[in-house]
């Protein structure tokens, strides 16, 4: 018996790194999967590589289902497609990991415009779609009045929780995860949909020179992600999570500190004199990534 027999997985970005570790844990715990990976270099420029055909290969080899989707995910017609794979597939859709991204750093005096847009597109509109067809064919299925126990995790990033230097472009896609997350949890509950958040920190292309001291396994992030996407994790959406080797936190995120209030519009220099005094009072944000 597996954690998720019986349940249809897609994860985007699973040719390599963090993605194929999660297809291949999810397809461990008896799930078939729907490896989407467009096979693009380290920075989103094509690439001659096809890995999502291979991370298939390894899943069938070690007795698990599973196909191959290489659509790009940050368009309507690929998010559509990952979809539409899944149900031609196996006939149904319970969790969708939204994982596929690259890198362009660069600090923000440097930050042209088309590496703004481009990271910024492959990460936060390439969890958008495929959410919004997903929850899409979730609805449908809830209205049809059958039970739809689903799961969304969703992949935001330390430089999205605390900013990065460097990475103004990405901690911007990875805030707006973050915020897309919270709303989709709030929105989908009704069709029996749940989204959660992960910060994950393991060695892969992505990381290898920035942090080269970082040797925690992307196969030590997957256990959390398969257990968030099964429905072992009833009652659990909205949340963000941080993995990295064996250490999970719960991220605790904005809320209220101290609070001024004046019964008349503050002027300016009131205005600032009672900031000071708030800032005084609260607690000291944790370092930017970087510095
Ligand atoms: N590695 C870490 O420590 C770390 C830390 C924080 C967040 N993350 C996030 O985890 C996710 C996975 O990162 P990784 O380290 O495994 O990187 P990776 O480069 O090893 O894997 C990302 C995969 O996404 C694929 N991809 C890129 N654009 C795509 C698109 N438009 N459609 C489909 N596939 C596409 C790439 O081909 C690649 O195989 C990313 O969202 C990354 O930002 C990673």
């Amino acid at each position: 018996m597996g954690l998720c027999d019986a349940r249809v997985v897609a994860v985007t970005g699973a040719g390599r790194g963090l993605g194929r570790a999660h297809a291949r844990a999810f397809a461990a715990e008896g799930a078939r999967v729907v490896v989407n990976d467009l096979g693009v270099g380290l920075d989103g420029r094509p690439d001659a590589d096809s890995p999502a055909a291979r991370v298939v290969e390894e899943i069938r080899e070690a007795g698990g289902e599973a196909v191959a989707h290489g659509g790009d995910v940050a368009t309507e017609e690929g998010a559509a497609a990952l979809v539409r794979t899944a149900l031609d597939a196996f006939g149904r859709l319970d969790t969708l990991v939204n994982n596929a991204g690259f890198l362009r750093d660069r600090m923000l005096v440097n930050l042209g415009e088309d590496d703004f847009d481009a990271v910024v597109r492959v990460h936060l509109k390439g969890h958008f779609l495929p959410l919004r067809h997903a929850v899409a064919h979730w609805r449908a299925e809830a209205k049809a009045g059958r039970p739809v126990a689903a799961r969304v995790i969703n992949t935001t990033s330390g430089a999205g929780l605390l900013g990065s230097v460097g990475q103004g472009n990405y901690a911007a896609a990875k805030a707006g995860i973050v915020g897309l997350t919270l709303v989709a949890a709030a929105e989908t509950a009704r069709y029996g949909v749940q989204v959660n958040a992960i910060a994950p920190a393991a060695r892969t292309r992505m990381t290898e020179r920035t942090f080269a001291d970082l040797a925690a396994l992307p196969e030590d992030v997957s256990p959390l992600v398969v257990w968030l996407g099964s429905t072992a994790s009833a009652g659990v959406t909205g949340r963000v999570f941080e993995a990295e080797g064996g250490r999970l936190t719960v991220m605790e995120g904005w809320r209220p500190g101290p609070t001024a209030t004046s019964p008349t519009r503050w002027t300016p220099g009131e205005a600032g004199e009672a900031a000071l005094g708030l800032l005084a009072a609260s607690e000291p944000p944790l370092p930017v990534y970087g510095t």
